[in-house]
């Protein structure tokens, strides 16, 4: 029995997760799976103001014995910064987790009118692989001459061999279950020496997948490409901070981010991987009930792919597209230009999983 911790986190994580947990346990049950959800209240802001952290000392052992993680999002600015509240938290799971893959689907969904208006379903379909543990988040750095009128404030971006192949060869083993096109995204005309590097590697791992196709763009004009060409893309490769901004530009083409998902994939399976929205807790409308409940919906779906219950998992993707094509706008969400709920959505797709 597959057990999973539940950790909404703040703001609209904490009101898209007992749906995305409704959906995973009606699909699951009707499949034979029996999930055992556990339910966190820390990595929270309100955690932070009582206890002075993020998360519980020992919290590695609370975790570590579960399969997957489900996760909100996390962080409120108005109350604690976000370093602090995302070092705290979501961070360190992906680290000492070792959750070094962070998948990132883009697909144009039924029924949403994507800015790029002439492109439907189909048109656009592509994977961000992010690298997730290393790179321009490496918190190693430093501020000198504090308080001089010499200041300054360094961060070193970090690349290890070993970091930057495993993910590479992450993203070329899901191209060749794809359309077995590898792009990787650079800035090695600028970034002189760890862009430099991450080509050179990219080179050196693409030679082992000779029937995967290749080719690389310096990021500014990826992103340009993610607007105007974006059917070239099939599997992208990223660093850290370039895989960030690219999966949610990404989503942001096909119409809104609200329906990203993301997997945090630790692949030696020796801890727990994480599936969260790839959204945050969009404080602008926490509270109001309006957020879109499918990014965690759906990343319930990689999570069910994840714990090897596939079929489970495409119910829910078929699901969700069902819904959006009877484009009901009394059920969809303001951002896809309906006038509904978070709830009137997220019940539409699990009364649709229940009648499967
Ligand atoms: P955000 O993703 O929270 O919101 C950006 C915009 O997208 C907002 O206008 C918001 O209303 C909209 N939006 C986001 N999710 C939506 C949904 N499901 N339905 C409809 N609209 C949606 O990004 P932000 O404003 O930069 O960050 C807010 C907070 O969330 C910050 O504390 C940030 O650090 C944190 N954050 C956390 C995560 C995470 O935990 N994984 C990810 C991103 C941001
Ligand atoms: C994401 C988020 C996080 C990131 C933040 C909240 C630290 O933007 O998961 O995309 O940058 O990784
Ligand atoms: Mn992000």
């Amino acid at each position: 029995m597959p057990k999973i911790a539940a950790i909404p986190g703040d703001g609209i994580g904490k009101e898209v997760m007992p749906l995305g947990v409704q959906a995973v346990e009606v699909v699951a049950q009707r499949h034979g799976l029996d999930v055992d959800f556990e339910w966190f209240d820390f990595a929270n802001v309100e955690y932070f103001q009582q206890h002075g952290q993020m998360l519980p000392d020992g919290w590695q052992s609370q975790l570590g014995g579960f399969d997957s993680i489900f996760f909100g999002a996390v962080g409120w600015p108005q109350v604690v910064p976000d370093h602090v509240s995302l070092w705290g938290s979501l961070l360190q799971f992906r680290r000492q987790f070792d959750q070094y893959v962070n998948l990132r689907p883009c697909k144009i969904l039924p029924g949403i009118t994507p800015p790029l208006r002439d492109r439907g379903p189909g048109d656009v379909d592509f994977l961000v692989v992010r690298e997730n543990t290393e790179g321009e988040y490496s918190n190693a750095g430093g501020v000198l001459f504090e308080g001089t009128d010499r200041e300054l404030a360094m961060q070193e971006t970090v690349m290890t061999r070993i970091g930057v192949d495993r993910v590479m060869k992450y993203a070329f083993a899901q191209a060749q279950k794809r359309r077995k096109k590898v792009t990787s995204a650079t800035k090695s005309n600028g970034i002189s020496i760890t862009m430099p590097y991450w080509d050179s590697r990219f080179e050196a791992v693409q030679s082992d997948y000779p029937g995967v196709e290749t080719d690389r763009f310096h990021i500014d004009i990826l992103a340009a490409h993610f607007v105007q060409h974006p059917e070239w893309f099939d599997v992208v490769v990223a660093s850290n901070l370039f895989g960030d901004i690219l999966s949610d530009l990404g989503p942001a083409c096909t119409g809104t981010i609200g329906v990203a998902p993301s997997a945090n994939i630790n692949p030696t399976g020796e801890f727990p991987s994480l599936f969260e929205p790839v959204h945050g807790s969009a404080p602008d409308i926490a509270g109001k009930g309006v957020a879109n409940p499918i990014g965690q919906i759906w990343s319930g779906a990689m999570m069910l792919d994840h714990l090897g219950a596939e079929a489970a998992g495409r119910e829910i993707e078929t699901a969700i597209d069902d819904v959006l094509r009877a484009a009901d706008p009394q059920v969809l969400t303001p951002d896809i230009a309906g006038q509904g709920t978070t709830e009137t959505l997220g019940q539409a797709i699990i009364d649709v999983l229940r009648k499967e």
